[in-house]
């Protein structure tokens, strides 16, 4: 796992996550024209929310795994690890480490299933040289010791999924109440 550091960006609560998000919807995405930041997270929500309707934290983690995007440079390298920084406060560990793992993950199932790389976008084999290619067998067995290993598996595929400009899902107002009732199980624990 990327390590954190510890100047980086952290939001203060749920209302300025909301705000931020309301913002990736202006913000294009690499992956299409038309096709905010904001799309890519609603449309990996939507995918999660079928795989794992019970699992609110996923689906959340979904919806903002790349909120960091605009604050990372070319290749995306340090993004999840900005993300899982900057939401870690307000949302808890397990968000935190989800939205963390959402890069590894990429270069575990690229390692592991063969036919993994032909679905994933032009941009994201492009970025996964920047982010370290592909596993070694070592990383492979301590990626695969992690408790959350399918919520993090469901996560990316859903993040590789998530790329379908046009397509319509639940809007961001879907989500906002989960955010906030993360935020205030997180803090009053
Ligand atoms: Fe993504």
């Amino acid at each position: 796992m990327p390590t954190e550091t510890p100047t980086a960006r952290r939001f203060r609560d749920a209302e300025e996550i909301i705000e931020h998000l309301r913002g990736l919807g202006e913000l294009g995405s690499v992956e299409a024209n038309g096709f905010s930041e904001l799309d890519h997270g609603l449309q990996t929500a939507a995918i999660l929310r079928e795989v794992a309707p019970g699992d609110v934290e996923l689906q959340i983690a979904g919806l903002i795994h790349d909120l960091a995007h605009p604050w990372d440079g070319p290749g995306q390298p340090r993004h999840a690890s900005m993300g899982a920084i900057a939401v870690r406060g307000v949302l808890g560990d397990r968000v935190a480490d989800l939205i963390l793992s959402h890069v590894p993950a990429k270069r575990y199932l690229v390692t592991i299933r063969e036919e993994y790389a032909s679905i994933l976008s032009p941009d994201s084999v492009m970025t996964l040289a920047a982010q370290g290619g592909p596993m070694n067998t070592e990383e492979v067995a301590a990626f695969e010791e992690s408790v959350d290993l399918q919520a993090m598996v469901d996560l990316r595929i859903a993040d590789d999924g998530a790329k379908v400009p046009g397509k319509i899902v639940a809007p961001l107002s879907t989500y906002e109440d989960a955010i906030r009732q993360i935020a205030s199980r997180h803090t009053a624990s």
